[in-house]
């Protein structure tokens, strides 16, 4: 494993070393205080950021190594006109693995391209965020036993939250898992994500109005912000907000060994009287975010081959003449190839994985 770009990179046999060297790490800090004495990690922040770039510097500090960065582009050169690619060039001679966040979806992909040494992607725009879903995964396996035989509900903004893309992706990989889409209106799963859970032979899924609807049948209540960053303007974000909120009453109706998720921030998507429920998880599951975050570090920092990196991204991807018609795609914003994939005769474009038509 060279880079850590989508959950699609992760086999199930990866994440079930991930799962096992994280409980490693929080059983036996010790052993691993000193792995990273002399390695650097570079946290490319071009977006906010709490929990994300917190624990990635808890991460790596723990494990003995040091962290350099920004939290803010404007005060990078990327506010004079710098590329992406060449923002990475350079920093990949100043640090032994990145994690970036940025907002242009595909940016983490391009940046695997020009760097010589791991990335790690931390979001970039609504499309990813799979130490995000890594996080998730290891908080259900915790909570509950068990990656396979589950009903999770994802309530909220399902259009722009790149968590449930992510979620969605890797739960293909287990088996069967049953997904109750909760949107609200307007911010349903994008067509291509549909489209793909459609010809998913592992998932099946179903729709419901209200979190009321659905709660009883849940073993995972997967919440999340309307993510009012990615709207044009604030009448259709004002219309989007407040529409599913979980309290206390709500919960009543929930299995005893139901788990609610949420990658945090909340705005009030989540009353506060609902924290102390032991069935809300969300902020054991962002403490286990640092844990998991030393597991990736680890294992990149291992198995990343210099040799070999520019060879993989000419075999997992073709170079293509099509636009990709996504606006806050970085093939759109940079000059970069335009690369795709096929998948089931239909072809995507790499960065950003839509439909290329
Ligand atoms: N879950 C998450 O990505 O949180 P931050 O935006 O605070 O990093």
């Amino acid at each position: 494993m060279n880079h850590c770009i989508n959950s699609t990179d992760f086999s199930i046999d990866k994440i079930k070393n991930l799962i096992k060297l994280t409980e490693n790490i929080i059983d036996n800090p010790q052993k691993y205080s000193e792995l990273c004495k002399g390695k650097q990690l570079a946290t490319l922040f071009f977006e906010p950021s709490t929990r994300t770039r917190l624990s990635f510097t808890s991460a790596m500090l723990s494990l003995g190594g040091q962290v350099i960065g920004f939290d803010d582009a404007q005060s990078t050169s990327a506010s004079k006109g710098e590329t992406l690619a060449d923002t990475v060039r350079v920093i990949s001679n100043y640090a032994d693995i990145i994690a970036i966040r940025h907002p242009k979806e595909g940016s983490a992909l391009v940046a695997s391209q020009y760097g010589d040494i791991p990335v790690i992607n931390a979001g970039d725009g609504s499309h990813s965020h799979p130490t995000q879903t890594l996080t998730d995964l290891f908080t259900i396996y915790k909570e509950l036993g068990r990656l396979d035989n589950l009903i999770i509900g994802l309530c909220g903004d399902l259009k722009y939250g790149r968590t449930v893309y992510s979620l969605i992706n890797v739960m293909k990989k287990f088996k069967n898992i049953h997904f109750v889409l909760i949107p609200v209106k307007g911010l349903e799963l994008q067509k291509y994500i549909l489209e793909d859970l459609r010809d998913c032979e592992n998932i099946s899924f179903s729709n419901a109005e209200s979190i009321i609807e659905t709660i009883d049948k849940l073993d995972v209540l997967y919440m999340t912000r309307i993510q009012k960053e990615r709207f044009t303007n604030d009448t259709e974000y004002n219309e989007c907000k407040d529409k599913f909120i979980l309290n206390a009453e709500k919960m009543k109706l929930a299995k005893s060994n139901m788990i609610v998720l949420h990658p945090l921030p909340r705005v009030d998507e989540i009353n506060i009287n609902v924290d102390n429920d032991p069935r809300a998880v969300y902020f054991r599951q962002a403490g286990n975010g640092k844990y998991i975050r030393m597991a990736l570090i680890l294992t990149l920092l291992e198995s990343f081959e210099k040799d070999k990196n520019k060879q993989k991204l000419k075999e997992d991807y073709n170079i293509t003449n099509y636009k990709c018609s996504n606006a806050v795609c970085i093939s759109n914003n940079e000059p970069v190839d335009l690369l795709s994939y096929f998948s089931k005769d239909k072809s995507h474009c790499a960065y950003c994985d839509n439909l290329l038509e």
